[in-house]
């Protein structure tokens, strides 16, 4: 009798070792179940993407320039779609053409900054917690990642100097618009420290605001790549994901001097350019069709829905535990406290029908295993408040 043959395995870099499974990909298989309310993902409503308006302009597109739009384009990005990303960035700072680069989503833009900046080995400061892709993103590059500690408010100037001046990082990552995760957000006084703290020991700052114009209050806040000295030092990222629609897959990103080029060589290493049907679309799109008025209504469904929120949850939490009230994006951030554990809790918690994402897996370092990210976007209040009093039950019975 023969044995048989052991199924072929490739062989995997050490950098992806062991993440046959990733936070994000769970994220997406958790979303997907119909028995589970899931607080999981950051996934905007569909019901509220502007279907006839993004159709019309593919239509457009294609019937006035459709040769174009299914030829090979420009790692750079086609310049309509510049043009109309630069004229929105020059709201809060001065941009012109030429210092926009499209990226497919921000999720690449990320990755083509770690490209092109990092070594292995390069120290880069995130906020603690944070991103959770952007730091597999950096990490893949063979960064080590380093958490400083935050508040209210975000990250803390003065912490922020003191691991600048032990560690000697490459760059810093921020969000500080509604971050992902904790939907906190930075004030003008706290960007002023940050930036004074980047321009005293000149280190970059890679500033992701994917979600800045999703604010409940009305109020929106200039980037700190806009505060004096700060532009020629930062690479802003912004994204279409969370304010038109993510499947799109269309962002860019606003830099100045020789590091455009690094970028736009980076990003033909990685996919020549991003889909220049999709670059006119949305160019055309933000053209023609009215995107603050699209933003300002779904921004007022999410604040209904942050509302729901916030209720539910504030009477089932524990004594001692701390939940962020976010102004705009799509995050709650809830931290237990002492003797709960998010992630073992979450099985009992699907089992119940609700999930949520343990908030472990945001911290580079010195992880709160007390935390869980709730994206409140997604549901509508009434499914919101049932899921929240069942995920009461849930953390009533594991009381510590
Ligand atoms: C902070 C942050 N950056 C970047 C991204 C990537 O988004 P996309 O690639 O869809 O633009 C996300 C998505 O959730 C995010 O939360």
């Amino acid at each position: 009798m023969t044995s048989s043959p052991s199924p072929f395995r490739f062989p995997v870099a050490a950098r992806y070792a062991g993440m046959e499974s990733s936070p994000l990909k769970d994220i997406f298989a958790l979303a997907a179940r119909e028995d589970v309310v899931s607080f999981a993902g950051g996934i905007p409503d569909p019901e509220l993407f502007a279907l006839e308006d993004v159709t019309a302009c593919y239509d457009w597109v294609l019937a006035k320039n459709g040769h174009r739009a299914l030829q090979y384009g420009v790692s750079e990005g086609e310049v309509e779609l510049r043009e109309q990303a630069a004229r929105r960035v020059s709201r809060d700072l001065p941009t012109d053409v030429s210092q926009i680069r499209v990226t497919s989503g921000s999720q690449e833009g990320l990755f083509v900054v770690a490209q092109a900046l990092l070594e292995p080995g390069d120290v880069v400061l995130v906020e603690s917690p944070t991103y959770l892709a952007a730091v597999q993103a950096f990490s893949v590059h063979g960064a080590r990642m380093i958490g400083v500690e935050t508040d209210d408010d975000g990250v803390i100037p003065e912490a922020l100097e003191e691991a600048i001046r032990t560690h000697h990082p490459r760059m810093v990552y921020l969000i500080p618009t509604f971050q992902n995760p904790t939907g906190r957000t930075m004030p003008v006084e706290r960007r002023q420290a940050v930036a004074d703290v980047l321009l005293r020991t000149d280190v970059p700052l890679i500033e992701d605001d994917p979600y800045g114009a999703l604010s409940f209050t009305g109020s929106t806040w200039a980037p700190i790549a806009a505060l004096p000295g700060m532009s020629e030092r930062t690479i802003l990222l912004n994204s279409m994901s969370k304010l038109m629609s993510p499947g799109v897959r269309i962002g860019w990103m606003r830099a100045e001097g020789p590091v455009l080029d690094t970028l736009a060589v980076a990003k033909a290493a990685i996919s020549m350019q991003s889909s220049v049907v999709d670059q006119l679309m949305v160019a055309r799109y933000l053209e023609t069709a009215d995107l603050d008025a699209h933003v300002a209504t779904v921004s007022g469904v999410y604040r209904e829905r942050r509302d729901a929120m916030a209720r539910a949850i504030a009477p089932v939490l524990p004594d001692g535990a701390h939940v962020t009230h976010p102004e705009g994006g799509m995050f709650l951030w809830a931290a237990l406290g002492e003797g709960y554990d998010a992630q073992e809790m979450l099985s009992a918690a699907v089992e119940a029908g609700v999930a949520y994402l343990p908030g472990w897996s945001f911290f580079a370092d010195n992880a709160d295993r007390s935390t869980m990210r709730l994206s409140f976007v997604t549901h509508s209040p009434a499914v919101i408040e049932d899921a929240i009093a069942t995920l009461g039950e849930v953390i009533a019975a594991h009381r510590a």
